[in-house]
């Protein structure tokens, strides 16, 4: 089994996602694929962040993580993208890094790869699956393959029984998301180990 590449690209405003992806990215590595734990770039102005403490913490927290970049996604022969319920969307942060990489698209480079997604929001009923929806809306005009948890595992129920992705209240990494996020991770990364070790097969033919 050729060994996949994943690209982990989050962005968190006050470090809920930035855990969730941590927990990702150590359950992808235990699954064998070599990983790239990106912080999706901040565009609010800096005045803007200034003014509340719990923002300015987590800009700090998470300063020494490489910003995303098109190499990171160019490289990748999966995505896991994890980031907030924004009025029951993706946050523009996330949009706007999206937004930058039509190259990559046009040339054909975000296709036939593999991608989830997870996120969080403040109450259990106002926008996780909507979030994860308008992510994979456009994950497929790039043409990925959506490997979404779907019931797979006894871990989805337990972490609220979200089947699009797993997505957290705002604030709770608990012990059932952190399962639930290793399940999603894991089944990520052998569905693209799968993908990768038949086209390397196919082009050795
Ligand atoms: C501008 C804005 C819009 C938000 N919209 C929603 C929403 O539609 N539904 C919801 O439950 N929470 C909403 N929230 C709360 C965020 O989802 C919450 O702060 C986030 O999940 C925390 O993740 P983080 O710690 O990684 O930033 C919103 C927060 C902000 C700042």
């Amino acid at each position: 089994m050729t060994k996949p590449k994943l690209t982990i690209a989050f962005y968190s405003t006050y470090g809920t996602n930035h855990q969730m992806a941590e927990a990702a990215a150590e359950a992808a590595r235990a699954a064998g694929a070599d990983v790239l734990l990106r912080r999706i770039p901040e565009t609010a102005p800096q005045s803007v962040i200034d003014t509340q403490d719990a923002w300015k913490d987590q800009q700090q927290k998470s300063a020494h993580i490489p910003e995303a970049s098109a190499d990171d996604m160019d490289w990748a022969d999966g995505y896991f993208f994890i980031a907030p319920t924004r009025f029951g969307g993706m946050p523009s942060q996330v949009r706007a890094f999206i937004d930058t990489l039509g190259g990559l698209w046009f040339q054909g480079k975000l296709a036939n790869k593999t991608v989830t997604a997870a996120t969080s929001a403040s109450h259990p009923h106002s926008g996780h699956e909507s979030t994860l929806l308008s992510l994979y809306q456009t994950f497929m005009h790039w043409g990925t393959f959506v490997v979404a948890p779907g019931f797979t595992d006894d871990a989805v129920t337990a972490a609220g029984g979200n089947p699009y992705g797993t997505s957290a209240i705002a604030g709770k990494v608990d012990d059932a998301t952190r399962a639930a996020l290793a399940h999603q991770a894991r089944r990520l990364v052998d569905v693209t180990a799968k993908l990768v070790t038949a086209d390397a097969a196919d082009k050795a033919a």
